[in-house]
């Protein structure tokens, strides 16, 4: 069967990926309704097309914080990719610069933030931010990331702790022996088995909004608070010096019950939408999942799993498969609403869907 989709990639990785490594990965926290919730949030919009509109040349392309991408979709930093498959991020880094995106990496990467950067010199790469308890850790994290040339850092705002992830306590998920924490191997040396309690070592859950002084101290690059779910925070956000948020909740892996994502969005995107770009994540599947994401106040939206559903089921070319389909979908998605650009996608090009 040649994937048509994202559904069909989901599909065709849970069978190639072992018990473990496919329930670390689709998985979420507690009784995982955060994880379905951001997907059926989707349910709750119908798009409102107009017609006789030139719609003769569409393009998906767009800018997020300054950067040229072909369409306002980009890879979420998820961490242990070589347990998707042996390239890991590099393959994803490749596929993301191939397709014209961002890549972001994640702090708990199984390559080094070097190693990506060599792999695809010409892609705009982000670093995803786990701030350790010492600070030499955290900051030597950031002097790796920014010698690597990565452009921005994603600060995770909403991993104090781990979430309980029952999936992973059933069938004992542990990274391969044959994989390391790179970003971390270097300042930390070896853990041992890393198991995801491993994760709640890493994060110093005292952190507040006061410490991000610090940060813009000595990252040098643009910050972006990614894990943020209502107005009050972003505005603390933004009055804080961060140069974009994401509205998230972790694709539900982190509180369940958390409101969905793309729930939050409306809210966010009137708090602080007119001072900092607005994106989220959670739940995109579809193109159309993306125009509504759009209309809905986001710059561009991440994706997580889908990305992940590539790059086990195909490599390099699954991943960019995954980003192309995407876009295509975005691109048919656009004409037929009548927009000829992502900015042209508006609030009224969205309704609640009836209630019944
Ligand atoms: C994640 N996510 C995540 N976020 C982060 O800031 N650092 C990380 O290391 C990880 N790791 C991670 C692992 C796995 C397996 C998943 C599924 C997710 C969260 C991720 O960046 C993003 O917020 C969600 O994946 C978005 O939801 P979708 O696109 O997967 O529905
Ligand atoms: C996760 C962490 C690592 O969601 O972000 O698994």
């Amino acid at each position: 069967m040649e994937p048509l989709n994202v559904w069909d990639y989901e599909r065709l990785a849970e069978e190639k990926l072992d018990e473990g490594s496919f329930g670390y990965f689709a998985g979420g926290a507690g009784d995982e309704h955060a994880v379905r919730g951001n997907v059926e949030a989707f349910d709750r919009w119908r798009l409102r097309p107009r017609v006789l509109v030139d719609v003769g040349e569409v393009t998906a392309a767009t800018t997020v914080l300054g950067t040229d991408i072909s369409m306002p979709v980009i890879a979420a930093p998820v961490a242990f990719q070589r347990m998707a498959h042996p390239e890991g991020e590099v393959a994803v880094a490749k596929a993301a610069a191939e397709a014209g995106t961002i890549m972001c990496l994640s702090s708990l990467a199984t390559s080094s933030p070097a190693d990506v950067a060599g792999a695809a010199s010409d892609g705009a790469r982000w670093f995803q931010l786990y701030w350790h308890p010492d600070r030499g850790v955290t900051k030597s994290l950031l002097d790796g990331a920014r010698e690597a040339g990565f452009a921005a850092v994603l600060l995770t705002v909403d991993l104090p702790v781990l979430g309980p992830r029952e999936r992973d306590l059933r069938t004992g998920f542990a990274l391969h022996s044959d994989y390391r924490m790179e970003v971390y191997a270097s300042a930390l040396g070896d853990f041992g088995l890393v198991t995801p309690s491993v994760i709640g070592q890493l994060v110093d859950p005292s952190l507040t909004w006061r410490d991000l002084e610090w940060l813009h101290e000595h990252a040098g690059l643009p910050v972006i608070a990614k894990g943020i779910l209502t107005a009050e925070d972003a505005v603390l956000a933004v009055e804080h010096g961060c140069d974009a948020v994401v509205v998230s909740n972790h694709g539900g892996r982190q509180l369940d019950r958390a409101v969905a994502s793309l729930d939050a969005l409306p809210e966010v995107a009137d708090a602080v939408g007119d001072r900092v770009e607005v994106l989220m994540d959670g739940g995109i599947r579809r193109g159309t999942d993306v125009a509504i994401a759009l209309a809905l106040g986001a710059r561009a939206v991440l994706i997580g799993r889908p990305v992940i559903w590539g790059l086990a089921v195909g490599g390099v070319g699954g991943a960019q498969h995954v980003f192309e389909l995407l876009r295509d979908e975005l691109l048919i998605a656009l004409a037929l609403l009548g927009c000829p650009t992502p900015d042209a996608v508006g609030r009224s090009h969205v309704a609640a869907a009836p209630r019944g």
